[in-house]
């Protein structure tokens, strides 16, 4: 059975200064062997994606090593609001970090909101980090400003229902969910430990419910927020939060579709027609995903991913991806990444 391209438009490729966990090249052949053929790449890397030095340097970079191709978002930082500008001519999108997460990007003041909600294109998304309450402020900007305003890894009944409400008014804003939030609840982050630990932080089992039941109206997209960090780093006094997703997100959720949770054509909306039209991104021509339905256990020591990990271990999936295309070359089959380090493309978008 063939998918078109999946495109992932939360990823974290760690690249500046952090490329012992994850780089463009092992990122990207992870995204391709979970059938995924495009990623936006998160700017909380270290320098973060704030100014056009380090935003042109890690475009240089991705042209340089990716395997599938790649779009990058700017980050908003209150030091840094003048360079909104010039960053908006190169990324794909602005994020917004309300809440506290890894990394030292945050918002937390109204002159910085009003000066992203100015200054930045209208045509280019604006994608925060909100959880609780500042799912709400988020709403009151998109209404405010009356721009589209897209919610990153939405994880709790609270903050689905609101969204839900917002749209039912009309608003611009739209969401996306994760698998883990999909498929792990707080119980899962007491076995797993540091492997389970993340933000939003894992749900309780009425926060996964209402996911699910959101999945089909209210939900625009599934993302992996592939946020690798290494073990000993995970297993240290001071953890990340974080956890890798892009070669366990399709397979999660092609098992979710033989239960009878969502069908096959949903699942496409989820992962490739509602992500390539909320940020406006590219067509990818002659690009397939060949999936098989069939059982098969989750195996971190053949992923592609540098942290090695999943927190899925050991899970019974049923599907498999079994060979990619991009652009019609075969760049991923049974197991093996074909695709060269520099095949990919860093997308951009024109100014109109
Ligand atoms: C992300 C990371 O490690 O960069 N961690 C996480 O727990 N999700 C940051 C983020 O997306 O919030
Ligand atoms: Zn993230």
């Amino acid at each position: 059975m063939n998918l078109p391209g999946l495109i992932d438009v939360h990823t974290h490729l760690r690249v500046p200064g952090g490329e012992h966990k994850e780089d463009f090249a092992t990122g990207t052949a992870a995204a391709l062997a979970g059938g995924i053929t495009m990623v936006l790449g998160m700017p909380n890397t270290s320098p973060p994606l704030s100014t056009p030095e380090a935003l042109e340097a890690a475009r240089a970079q991705a042209q340089a090593d990716a395997r599938c191709d790649v779009g990058l978002f700017a980050g908003a930082s209150p030091e840094q609001i003048a360079y909104l500008p010039e960053l908006a001519r190169h990324a794909i999108a602005l994020k917004i970090y309300l809440n506290d997460t890894f990394g030292p990007l945050r918002v937390e003041d109204v002159p910085t909101l009003r000066a992203c909600f100015q200054t930045w294109p209208r045509h280019k998304m604006i994608a925060m980090h909100a959880e609780k309450q500042s799912v709400a402020v988020g709403i009151g900007l998109a209404a405010a400003y009356d721009r589209p305003v897209h919610f990153c890894h939405i994880s709790r009944r609270e903050e689905i229902e609101l969204i839900a409400d917002a749209k039912m008014r009309g608003l611009p804003v739209t969401c996306e969910v994760t698998p883990h939030h999909l498929f792990l609840t707080e119980a899962d982050a007491v076995r797993l430990g540091p492997l389970g630990d993340m933000r939003p932080v894992l749900g309780t089992a009425d926060d996964v419910a209402a996911l699910w039941e959101r999945l089909n109206d209210t939900i625009d997209c599934i993302a992996t927020d592939h946020a690798p960090h290494t073990l000993a780093e995970k297993h240290s006094a001071n953890a990340p939060p974080g956890v890798p997703g892009l070669e366990t997100s399709l397979a999660l959720m092609l098992t979710a579709v033989t239960q009878n949770r969502l069908t096959l054509a949903r699942l496409i909306e989820l992962m490739h027609t509602n992500p390539r039209r909320i940020y406006n991104l590219p067509e990818q021509p002659d690009t397939q995903v060949e999936v098989e339905m069939m059982p098969t256990a989750i195996n971190q020591e053949i992923m592609h991913s540098k942290c090695g990990w999943t927190p899925f271990a050991g899970m019974t999936v049923n599907g498999r991806v079994r060979r990619v295309a991009l652009r019609g070359a075969v760049v991923y089959e049974d197991g093996e990444v074909l695709a060269a380090p520099g095949s990919g493309r860093v997308i951009s978008m024109s100014d109109e």
